[in-house]
């Protein structure tokens, strides 16, 4: 097998690191999946055979490593609200050693970039061992978890150089958004919006955050460079994508970042704010939204420095960066953007090898 490589996408161009180059073609690889996937009558189009098999199944389980687990976080909350599924997430170095009590009737779905991750192969070769239906989301054709898995899905992303991973998570997420609007039509459900008109939408409202990279540069210059940890809050899907966003900026920035459910700080990680400590608060969304923004007014009464992303519908005064509205349920295809830039110019202020971490590999395959 061949990954489909055009020359063109080994070329880093004007750009100084790949991360980058791959954080701006977000925008043309989401457009790229909603053609190939594109079927007859507004439908996205999946194999039949992976479709019934997915249709016949009691759940899903979704088991991946790194950026892919927290993309796969995304995954269950789009295949529970939309396609009814009940869905679990699984770390794959955790999940082959440990198997949960299984349903009857289970289907696995294995998020990997590379399709190499040893962890994730493990726990595949465990399903295998048990003869269940399995399903490697991947980047890289013929890798070794899409030829042994019984289906795979390609994401299409081209090439992904940077270690930190950009492109695909949102790819990923892309995917699995199609895949369950694809699951919730043949289950007879009723569209709450239209997924592929909304899904052009995010391409065009990351383009617009990416027109705005300028702007987000000055900011972190000014806020984010001297300091030794931070912390990223949210709630359900916010905090979905901050534990990506904590990944990204830990990963290539060596600041010590975590992400918190926005609620348990009260719990223990309150104690950790000092005077300046930056706590990143994301708020897509009104409900929860309101409670996150009450932990923000407690870590701010403590010293912290509060910063708040936030979608336009919800975005009060005194938001950092406020980004356009879109569908809830998507709203981590554009959320992520802003961070994944945060991330990327920290550590170039800082001076560092963005696209080469220390001690990180793009591919891990050990255990
Ligand atoms: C490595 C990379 C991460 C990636 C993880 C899982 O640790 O540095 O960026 O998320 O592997 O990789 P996969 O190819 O399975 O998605």
């Amino acid at each position: 097998y061949v990954a489909e490589i055009d020359a063109s996408d080994l070329d880093k161009g004007a750009y100084p690191f790949y991360m980058l180059k791959e954080v701006d073609e977000q925008p043309a690889v989401l457009r790229r999946l909603l053609q190939n996937y594109q079927g007859d009558d507004q439908q996205f189009a999946f194999e039949a055979d992976m479709m019934k098999t997915l249709l016949a199944s009691d759940r899903v389980y979704i088991v991946a490593c790194g950026t892919s687990y927290n993309a796969g976080w995304i995954g269950r909350s789009l295949f529970e609200k939309l396609a009814k599924i009940p869905t679990e997430v699984h770390l794959a170095s955790e999940f082959a050693y440990d198997l949960p009590l299984l349903s009857e009737k289970p289907f696995f779905v294995f998020l990997t970039q590379s399709g190499e991750t040893a962890d994730s192969r493990q726990a595949l070769v465990k399903v295998n061992e048990l003869n269940y239906p399995s399903l490697t989301i991947t980047n890289v054709k013929g890798s070794t978890l899409s030829r042994e898995a019984s289906f795979t899905l390609l994401l299409h992303a081209g090439p992904e150089i940077a270690v930190a991973s950009t492109k695909a998570y949102t790819a990923q997420i892309t995917l699995m958004a199609m895949l369950a609007d694809a699951l919730r039509a043949a289950k007879g459900f009723e569209a709450s919006f239209d997924m592929e008109r909304e899904l052009s939408l995010v391409a065009s409202i990351m383009e617009s955050i990416l027109a705005e990279k300028a702007e987000i540069k000055a900011w972190i210059d000014a806020n984010l460079m001297e300091t030794r940890n931070a912390f990223y809050i949210g709630r359900t899907l916010d905090y979905y994508v901050s534990m990506e966003a904590a990944l990204k900026l830990k990963e290539i920035s060596y600041i010590q970042t975590e992400a918190f459910a926005a609620g348990e700080l009260k719990h223990g990680t309150i104690a950790l704010i000092e005077e300046g400590t930056p706590v990143i608060a994301l708020v897509s969304e009104e409900t929860v939204g309101a409670h996150t923004r009450g932990n923000v007014e407690e870590v701010k009464a403590r010293g912290a420095n509060a910063i708040v992303i936030s979608m336009q519908d919800v975005a009060r005064e005194g938001d950092t960066f406020v980004i356009p509205k879109v569908e809830t349920a998507l709203s981590p295809l554009v959320m992520v953007v802003v961070t994944q830039l945060l991330a990327y110019y920290t550590a170039l202020g800082r001076g560092l090898d963005v696209d080469k971490p220390r001690n990180l590999a793009k591919s891990v395959t050990v255990e």
